[in-house]
């Protein structure tokens, strides 16, 4: 399937169907050679499968009895709520979300071993079941210290703050397990703006409670943001300076006003009481 990838790579999928929303897709996804003849794509918004013809979904959603992802909710607040999928325990739903997710991510390589991931899909919910927004993976194990490989908001509800609270989602994932994280590189343009925006807000808050008097490892103890991200962040706002071979935060309340209101929204927050989880063993 990887070769499959590397030489036809053209746009096959143009528009997919799913729930409510017919989405123009973005990139090029490596769906199996049957469906090569077909410019569009009708997916069931629960259980994700995908059909050529709309009868054929339709007759799908007569039988298909999932209201939301399979797998164990792991955080409800509101409308909102997050479902942990195990790739290992869901395969087909791990592999259909990879093969969705690609039409939006340009050069992330499909990763067919979704044994290795879990997957975290957000939903708004209502009568009708749990709709997803969008979702994001990790895997079980990183060697590499990364807490999310590929972080995908749909279309129809980007700029919503739906990609930053994902990106929070993580980091407060990370404290649990007692660990920092990064996300896996490379970063696309759209995801090192969410990054960039979530790191400025995160720690521009802290300084400013702390009135600059703080290391970056205590930053990166606080946040589980890799001391690496916390350094180029900081270095991008101009707050760094080097001294005898160090690297000094600098950071004056009236700066730091004026960073913070540049900031923008904070997005979604995580409510972190409404979170039940354990970290994967
Ligand atoms: N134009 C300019 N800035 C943007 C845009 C845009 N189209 N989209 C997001 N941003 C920036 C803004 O700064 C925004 O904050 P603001 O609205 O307060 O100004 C910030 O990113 C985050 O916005 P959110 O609404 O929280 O994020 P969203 O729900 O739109 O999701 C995401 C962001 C996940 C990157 C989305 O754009 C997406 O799914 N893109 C396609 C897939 C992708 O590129 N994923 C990242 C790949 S890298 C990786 O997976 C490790
Ligand atoms: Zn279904």
């Amino acid at each position: 399937l990887r070769e499959h990838e590397e030489f036809t790579k053209v746009k096959n999928i143009a528009t997919i169907e799913l729930g409510r929303y017919e989405i123009e897709t973005w990139y090029f996804s490596p769906f199996p050679p049957e469906y090569n003849d077909c410019s569009k794509l009708f997916f069931c918004e629960f259980c994700l499968n995908f059909m050529k013809r709309k009868e054929q979904l339709q007759r799908h959603m007569r039988k298909c009895d999932l209201k939301h992802p399979p797998g164990d909710e792991i955080y409800r607040s509101g409308t909102l709520s997050m479902f942990e999928v195990d790739g290992k325990k869901n395969k087909v739903y791990g592999q259909n979300l990879c093969y969705l997710a690609k039409l939006f991510l340009d050069h992330k390589t499909l990763y067919y071993d979704v044994d290795l991931f879990l997957f975290y899909v957000l939903c708004e919910c209502d009568d009708r079941g749990c709709h997803m927004v969008g979702y994001f993976s990790k895997e079980k194990h990183s060697e590499e210290s990364y807490n999310l490989a590929c972080i995908l908001t749909l279309p129809p509800y980007q700029r919503k703050g739906y990609g930053k609270f994902l990106i929070a989602f993580s980091y407060e994932l990370s404290k649990k397990e007692g660990k920092v994280g990064t996300p896996e590189r490379p970063l696309s343009d759209l995801g090192m703006l969410s990054y960039r925006g979530y790191w400025t807000r995160v720690l521009l808050d802290i300084l400013k409670k702390h009135k600059g008097n703080i290391s970056i490892k205590e930053l990166s103890d606080m946040t589980a943001i890799k001391a690496e991200d916390i350094l180029s962040t900081l270095q991008g706002l101009e707050l760094i300076q080097y001294r005898k071979g160090q690297h000094v935060i600098c950071a004056d309340p009236k700066v730091l006003d004026r960073l913070l209101k540049a900031a923008g929204r904070g997005g979604l927050d995580v409510d972190v009481s409404k979170l039940i989880w354990t970290p994967y063993k």
